[in-house]
């Protein structure tokens, strides 16, 4: 592994308590970034925090909560100012045809997935200004560009913040403050819990490379758009799909 250069940076992780929130903070620790994990699973936080060390801090945060959100990022950023936020906390809702999801479930899965992303850009965009520096990286993914079948809601979610990241790239730009996305295929992590096996077929039949990413390949990507060496790129999408998008 190369060490990219996060030397004392603090980076805020949404859903950092697994998966691919979990190997960013353990890439972003591993180049000398201090990382706050915000998630809502408290226990899975304290386990997180425990393994990762003194360069590790969490915060359970319902981050759908306009309220929580702001007072967290108010103490999160005045205990240490806030270089970086990954905006990767995500949930599938499931897997079915659009006309069989419940309204519930696919409006939630845009609050989590796109509304929760807005509302920390909202409390921490300022602050990061005032600073003149920020990265901000944003986990969509693949079934964003491509939109999957029986996940209407979820590629709709990735698509809002594939565009969210566009439009904010363009408004901060000259700020300091960088945005761009990633759009990984399917990889192994506990949010496969939440799909169908015919689903999770699917992904790994369209991915070229033949396999699922690793969620340390989609951390190093994460690590490198967070840090000083991407400066001349922000409103954009990186592609780590295996050779699925051609876009
Ligand atoms: N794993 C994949 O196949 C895959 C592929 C492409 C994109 N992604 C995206 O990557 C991101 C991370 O996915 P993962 O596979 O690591 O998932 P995961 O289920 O392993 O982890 C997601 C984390 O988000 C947290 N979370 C969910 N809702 C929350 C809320 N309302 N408030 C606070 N925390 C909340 C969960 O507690 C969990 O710790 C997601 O945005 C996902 O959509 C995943």
């Amino acid at each position: 592994m190369n060490r990219i250069d996060l030397e004392g940076r603090k980076a805020i992780i949404t859903g950092g308590a697994r998966g691919i929130g979990y190997a960013t903070a353990e890439r972003m620790i591993a180049s000398g970034a201090f990382v706050e994990l915000w998630d809502i699973d408290a226990a899975a936080i304290d386990e997180a925090v425990k393994s990762l060390g003194d360069q590790a801090t969490g915060n359970v945060v319902e981050l759908t909560d306009e309220k929580v959100v702001a007072v967290a990022a108010g103490k999160t950023f005045d205990a240490r100012p806030v270089d970086i936020l990954v905006n990767n906390a995500g949930i599938t809702g499931g897997n079915a045809k659009t006309w069989e999801l419940a309204p519930d479930i696919w409006r939630r899965t845009i609050e989590v997935n796109l509304v929760a992303p807005y509302l920390t850009c909202h409390a921490l965009v300022p602050l990061m200004a005032k600073a003149g520096y920020g990265r901000i990286v944003n986990v969509a993914s693949i079934a964003g560009k491509e939109g999957n079948p029986n996940a209407s809601h979820y590629s709709a979610s990735k698509a809002g913040l594939i565009a969210l990241t566009k439009s904010l790239g363009k408004e901060l730009a000259g700020s300091g403050i960088l945005v761009n996305c990633v759009t990984p295929a399917a990889a192994r992590t506990s949010i496969f819990d939440q799909m169908t096996q015919e689903h999770i077929d699917y992904m790994l039949s369209k991915i070229p490379l033949n396999r699922f990413v690793e969620p340390s390949e989609v951390a190093a990507m994460i690590a490198w758009l967070a840090s000083n060496d991407c400066s001349f790129t922000t409103g954009a999408v990186f592609d780590i799909s295996g050779g699925r998008a051609v876009y």
